[in-house]
């Protein structure tokens, strides 16, 4: 079940490195990308940076909106992930064609992504110049959602929950799964 994480805590949804879905909505319409350039950028207020290429649509609707969410997707919807980043939704509706689907998000009007296991709405902080010349998005994170049944004492756990994982891509359609949880034992001066 999708449950609210506490904004101090969104950069936990991020920290590990998964590819994202990027959801956004403008013009009447939402769309979905992936994207693995993204990452936590500040605990609080949490905000978040992320590579949106010039050629994509959902720049385009971003841009419109200053709006965007990243939802961490799963194991059990590799193909999808990799389909939504390979076509780009202008001609095509990728939530049909793809057999994803939309939840409306609470503070943002780019939908959450059914099935993932994290969710970070995000409102863009205006850097036009970084925006422009690298393609680079920061934003703040003004809502977070996980998925309760892989959040154990404050932190993904995905033991026992294999199609839950999430996904990690390389290159070319190969992807990492997350893999075991393992702890530092600490210098003692934490
Ligand atoms: C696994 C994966 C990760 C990707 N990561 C990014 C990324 O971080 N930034 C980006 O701009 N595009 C990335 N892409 C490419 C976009 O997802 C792709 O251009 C997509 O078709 C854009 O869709 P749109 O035009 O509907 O917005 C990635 C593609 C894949 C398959």
């Amino acid at each position: 079940m999708r449950v609210p994480l506490e904004l101090r805590r969104a950069y936990k949804l991020l920290n590990h490195g998964p590819t994202t879905l990027v959801t956004s909505a403008a013009h009447g319409r939402t769309n979905v990308m992936a994207a693995a350039w993204a990452m936590p950028l500040d605990f609080e207020p949490p905000k978040v940076a992320v590579v949106i290429a010039e050629s994509t649509l959902t720049r385009e609707l971003v841009d419109a909106s200053g709006e965007f969410t990243l939802c961490v997707p799963t194991r059990a919807q590799l193909e999808q992930v990799y389909a939504v980043g390979s076509v780009t939704g202008r001609e095509e509706d990728k939530w049909a064609l793809y057999g994803l689907k939309a939840a409306p998000a609470s503070r943002v009007k780019a939908p959450l992504v059914e099935g993932c296991v994290g969710w970070l709405e995000c409102r863009v902080l205006p850097e036009p110049d970084v925006q422009r010349k690298y393609d680079l998005f920061i934003a703040e994170v003004v809502a977070a959602w996980v998925e309760d049944s892989v959040w154990k004492n404050g932190s993904f756990d995905f033991e026992g929950a294999e199609e839950h994982r999430s996904v990690h891509h390389v290159a070319g359609g190969l992807f990492f799964t997350t893999g075991e949880r393992v702890r530092a034992r600490g210098t003692g001066k934490e």
